[in-house]
């Protein structure tokens, strides 16, 4: 079965087309990373209002990349939480019209079910083998950090999450402190591979718990940053560029207390719930060192979705779709969004 997957629950406007769950026919994805640059940060109304331009031309790019035809569609999957309201609103009604004008099922998605089954993706085409059960996957974005126990389709255990910042979050205020722009995570990764002595960091490990929290970490990014005379950055370019060795050693600092606490962590979590596959997902997923470490550390397999798979994509709504439906969940025309959906519920 080929389903049309739709969303909008952030600044990525995203529509795909997969087969059976794994196999990807197209994936086509707007970023509006340039509208909310200016800001800083993702104004809401902004990102509702660049959807509403971008989702249709998304959906026929979808169809046409794919070489698929309306009748060939055999339902719609569409993220309906969490997220800002606004943009999952334009998603979900996009996603109603096109179900009800073709007569296919709807199907709204858990867009944090949704980074998991990234992972049943194939590669190339090539459809996906599914990976045995059951797993623990770390689910990293820029909203969320949850360590997730899945037993089976549908079946899932948040074991931890995130008391304070979600770890792209960190990323992200990290980057600004450093003056890397935003998106903070690619480009403090990329500066971080400049380090000669990267600066030792706290790492906060909430013992007995497999939860997280960032926010001291940040902190203590900032007052090194002010006592190392680069928070706030100088006016003067020739400054600042005297100052890129300090930046690359702060940056690597933290991107190692990071890692090296999401690591350790989850690894953790899956030896305690003797889970056969360790899985990662979400934006930070894409992080470079984050993944070589994973696969270095873990004794059971490790699946992380290729870069494009990690960040926000419709594709893994697709894929989760397909595997709701497998199991009997179908949406009516009354699906609403709910900002603050928790995993396991719909
Ligand atoms: O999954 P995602 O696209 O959106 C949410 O659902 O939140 O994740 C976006 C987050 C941002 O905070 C971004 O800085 C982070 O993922 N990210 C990275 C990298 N690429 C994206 N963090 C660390 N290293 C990266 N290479
Ligand atoms: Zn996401």
């Amino acid at each position: 079965m080929k389903i049309l997957g739709i969303e909008t629950s952030c600044d990525e406007t995203s529509a795909a087309i997969v087969e059976d769950g794994s196999r990807v026919l197209s994936n086509v994805i707007a970023s509006q990373v340039e509208a909310h640059a200016r800001y800083g940060g993702i104004v809401p109304e902004v990102a509702s209002r660049q959807h509403v331009l971008a989702i249709v031309p998304m959906a026929q790019r979808a169809m046409a990349d794919a070489r698929v035809a309306w009748p060939e569609i055999g339902a719609i999957a569409v993220t309906c939480g969490p997220g800002l309201a606004g943009a999952l609103l334009v998603g979900v009604n996009a996603a109603k019209a096109m179900a009800l004008g073709r007569g296919v099922p709807l199907v709204g998605v858990n867009h944090l079910e949704a980074h998991i089954y990234a992972n049943w993706l194939g590669r190339d085409g090539a459809l996906g083998e599914p990976p045995p059960l059951p797993l623990v996957c770390l689910i990293a974005a820029g909203g969320h950090t949850d360590i997730v126990l899945m037993r089976g389709h549908g079946d899932y255990a948040v074991l931890g999450r995130t008391r304070d910042d979600a770890a792209g979050e960190a990323f992200d205020k990290v980057a600004r402190i450093l003056g890397l722009g935003y998106p903070g995570g690619p480009p403090l990764q990329r500066i971080a591979e400049e380090a000669t002595a990267p600066f030792a960091l706290p790492r906060a490990w909430m013992k007995g718990t497999h939860d997280f929290s960032f926010s001291g970490l940040k902190t203590a990014v900032l007052h090194l940053a002010q006592a190392q005379g680069v928070y706030p950055l100088p006016e003067d370019a020739a400054a600042r560029q005297a100052m890129r060795p300090t930046i690359a050693n702060i940056a690597a600092g933290f991107q190692e207390a990071v890692v090296d606490v999401l690591v350790e962590k989850t690894l953790a979590a899956a030896q305690e719930h003797a889970a056969r596959t360790v899985m990662i997902a979400g934006g930070v997923a894409a992080n470079g060192p984050l993944r070589k470490r994973v696969t270095e550390r873990s004794s059971v397999p490790v699946r992380i979705p290729p870069h494009v798979l990690c960040t926000d994509n419709a594709a893994m709504i697709a894929a989760c779709g397909y595997f709701s439906l497998q199991r009997g969940v179908r949406s009516g025309m009354d699906l609403d969004v709910t900002p603050n959906m928790a995993l396991g519920t719909r």
